[in-house]
């Protein structure tokens, strides 16, 4: 009810990795492209700091139609329902089948609760390695890039520094 397009994921189909994020922003919502505001600049940014593009990997969201609310005129992102991700889930478990990738870098807590365990505590357990996923070898989360830009002065370098080495570490 609230998308103006589907986003369902670009990027190279053949890829060993694969990133998972929340579901489109406003910018996505509105180019029907994965990844394609303020966070995901950032994210190039980053894949390219270790040497990978866009061609190199896939990308897609848990959400595949922004969940966003309307409050007195002004539309704003919101965190993704079970039902909604219940909803998008069938999608995103064949895009992965069809990929088989062999890495799985899941961008956020939804995407981590979705992919590796129901009760995934960012703080606790981003960049563990986890073996346990029917859908590729070898997955990870890493935090998500909108929650990065959130953060000023050193925290953000610190933050941003943290997912050039999780991609790092992904691409080894
Ligand atoms: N944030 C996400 O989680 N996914 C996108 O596609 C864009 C921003």
């Amino acid at each position: 009810e609230t998308r103006s397009n589907v986003v369902f994921g670009e990027g190279n189909p053949t890829a060993p990795l694969v990133f998972v994020g929340e579901g489109p922003g406003q910018t996505e919502d509105a180019t029907g492209r994965p990844f394609v505001g303020r966070a995901g600049a950032l994210l190039d940014e980053c894949m390219g700091a270790v040497g990978i593009t866009r061609k190199h990997v896939y990308i897609c969201n848990v959400l595949k139609c922004r969940a966003c609310i309307t409050e007195e005129g002004r539309t704003r992102n919101r965190a993704p329902q079970q039902d909604e991700m219940d909803a998008c889930a069938p999608w995103l478990r064949q895009q992965l089948e069809i990929i088989s990738p062999l890495v799985i870098v899941c961008l956020g807590a939804p995407a981590a609760n979705s992919l590796i365990h129901r009760n995934f505590r960012m703080t606790q357990e981003r960049g563990q390695w986890f073996t346990s996923s029917p859908f590729c070898r070898y997955i990870t989360a890493a935090l998500h890039p909108a929650y990065i830009l959130r953060q000023v002065g050193d925290s953000f370098q610190a933050l941003r520094q943290q997912l050039i080495e999780d991609i790092d570490a992904a691409r080894r």
